[in-house]
């Protein structure tokens, strides 16, 4: 479950100086930044009305050079892709830059697989596949642009009840001059940074690793416990070949060895190789076997599938009156998308 935030808090409008007024209706994340679900009406236009996400970063916590950066990758760069979050409008007021967002109304897949116990889960491999298809498709988008995102990881990918899964943050993402150009801030989190970003020296195939500990989570329901995660996986190879292939025979090292048909092993084997050289780029790996059979599963399925984990943000919804109302009309209109009252 997400955590509950206080809805005493002050929720205040915000108005621009070009007339755009901004109701907060729910803060929804306070991680680096505050995160609100917002309606902004637009220059005094009571009628229009856009419900979105607004990213507040604080100037004093950040400085003008990180303000250009990512100004610069909001403008020039992410552009649009169907698994990328669209940036809706920025704006600077006073020590405070808004970004507003397109709004993904299930909360982030970290979220996403814990239980109402706060227990991780596993996903079914159609969804974590479909999931990873989606997330192939668009580091490919990225990599075209040559935008390196560096922080890949569950909390930064977002999920909504119609099946959509996009990327978000591009807070520490860089603009790069070209393909190959090597990097050496030491950013990201931890779990998720390809070996090679340690030793200082790394190249835009460092996502293709996060994106292998991405899947590893989703399939097995935690972590890596070693730096070497692929030995810790066993291919299925077939229905009736698990015994022989030597679930009782290997030498003990990986007792409890975490299964996942030979399909996910490969295309996991292809992204969690500590040599970045031998590791896959993100248009490779739009023509593996696991790739094919899951980025196409009808976005129906997908949706079908969410509907058992709906209680994770609309339940922040049944507190608060207006919100609730919101909720319905929102649950009529395609929440997604700009509507009018
Ligand atoms: N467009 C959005 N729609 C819905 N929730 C969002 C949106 N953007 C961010 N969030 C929520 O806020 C969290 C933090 O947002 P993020 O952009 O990753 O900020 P931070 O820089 O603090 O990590 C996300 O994990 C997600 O839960
Ligand atoms: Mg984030």
């Amino acid at each position: 479950m997400p955590p509950i935030f206080d809805i005493r808090e002050d929720l205040s409008d915000v108005e621009f100086d070009d007339g755009t007024v901004c109701k907060k209706l729910m803060k929804i994340a306070m991680s680096n930044n505050e995160v609100f679900l917002v309606e902004r009406s637009p220059k005094n236009n009571s009628n229009e009305l856009y419900l979105e996400a607004m990213k507040e970063i604080r100037v004093e916590s950040c400085d003008e050079h990180r303000i250009l950066r990512i100004r610069s990758l909001f403008g020039r760069g992410v552009g649009k892709h169907e698994n990328l979050i669209q940036v809706r409008w920025t704006k600077q007021k006073g020590n405070i830059f808004y970004v507003f967002l397109e709004y993904m109304d299930l909360d982030n897949l970290d979220s996403l697989q814990l239980d109402d116990r706060q227990r991780l889960v596993c996903f079914e491999e159609y969804f974590a596949g479909h999931v990873a298809a989606k997330l192939v498709l668009a580091l490919n988008h990225l990599r075209s642009r040559l935008i390196a995102h560096r922080d890949f990881k569950p909390a930064n990918v977002l999920l909504s009840t119609l099946g959509d899964i996009k990327v978000c943050d591009f807070d520490i993402g860089r603009v790069l001059e070209s393909d190959g150009e090597e990097m050496s801030s030491l950013v990201g989190t931890d779990e998720y940074m390809a070996p090679e970003i340690f030793s200082g020296k790394y190249t835009l195939k460092c996502e293709i690793w996060s994106l292998g500990i991405i899947l590893f989570k989703m399939l097995f329901g935690g972590l890596p416990k070693t730096s070497n995660p692929i030995d810790e996986i066993r291919p299925q190879w077939s229905e009736h070949s698990t015994k022989d292939s030597g679930s009782n025979s290997d030498d003990g090292k990986w007792p409890e060895k975490k299964e996942c048909s030979i399909e996910a092993y490969d295309f996991l084997n292809k992204c969690l190789q500590r040599d970045p050289a031998n590791r896959y780029s993100a248009d490779q790996l739009t023509s593996t076997k696991f790739f094919l059979k899951y980025n196409d599963v009808p976005k129906s399925e997908i949706e079908k599938y969410l509907k058992k984990f709906t209680h994770i943000r609309f339940n922040c919804f049944l507190t608060h009156g207006n919100i609730k109302n919101l909720r319905q009309r929102t649950m009529v209109n395609n929440p997604l998308e700009r509507f009018r009252i």
